[in-house]
């Protein structure tokens, strides 16, 4: 099994939030993990994954421009849709999370998606983190619960 973690990130904690996924998904073992930037991910490759997970932080209520462009790109590219988890990075939790909008535009561009949910959220201490310490077992439960899930399907 194949899976591509994708993250956009400004400051880092995104990419320490991926990473963690990725230890997360690696100790079930058995699988195949690429952790790759979302700018730089090459869209004639992606057939060869069998699911994707995407994230990035929250920007002003939303997710970053990178990763709804993102989601445009997989819509005119997947033609059925893969398995798909989504995860963001959030400093206040007064405004909409990253995952809503990157949950919606799925829905909305590719068609056949299957939203693996819940899609995580976690919480940075400041404007450029750390990430706080008790999120980062979230992280790799994440990792292992999409594991489990894709596993449990195929
Ligand atoms: C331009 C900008 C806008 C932001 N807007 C929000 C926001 O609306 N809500 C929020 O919880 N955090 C907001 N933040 C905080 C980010 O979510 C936090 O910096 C981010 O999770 C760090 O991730 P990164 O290190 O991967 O860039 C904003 C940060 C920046 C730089």
């Amino acid at each position: 099994m194949k899976i591509l973690v994708a993250f956009d990130s400004k400051y880092g904690n995104t990419k320490t939030v991926a990473e963690t996924i990725v230890d997360g998904m690696e100790a079930i073992g058995d699988i195949n993990v690429t952790l790759i930037n979302m700018k730089k991910v090459d869209f004639k490759k992606l057939d060869e994954y069998d699911a994707i997970v995407m994230g990035c932080p929250t920007h002003f209520g939303k997710a970053t421009r990178t990763a709804m462009k993102f989601i445009e790109r997989l819509g005119k590219t997947s033609e059925t849709g893969k398995p798909i988890a989504t995860f963001d990075t959030y400093f206040k939790t007064d405004f909409e999370k990253a995952v809503k909008k990157m949950e919606k535009k799925i829905r909305e561009e590719i068609s056949g998606s299957q939203l693996l949910l819940p899609s995580l959220s976690i919480e940075v201490e400041d404007m450029k983190g750390p990430i706080l310490e008790k999120e980062l077992p979230k992280c790799r439960e994440f990792g292992k619960r999409i594991v489990s899930q894709l596993k449990s399907e195929f």
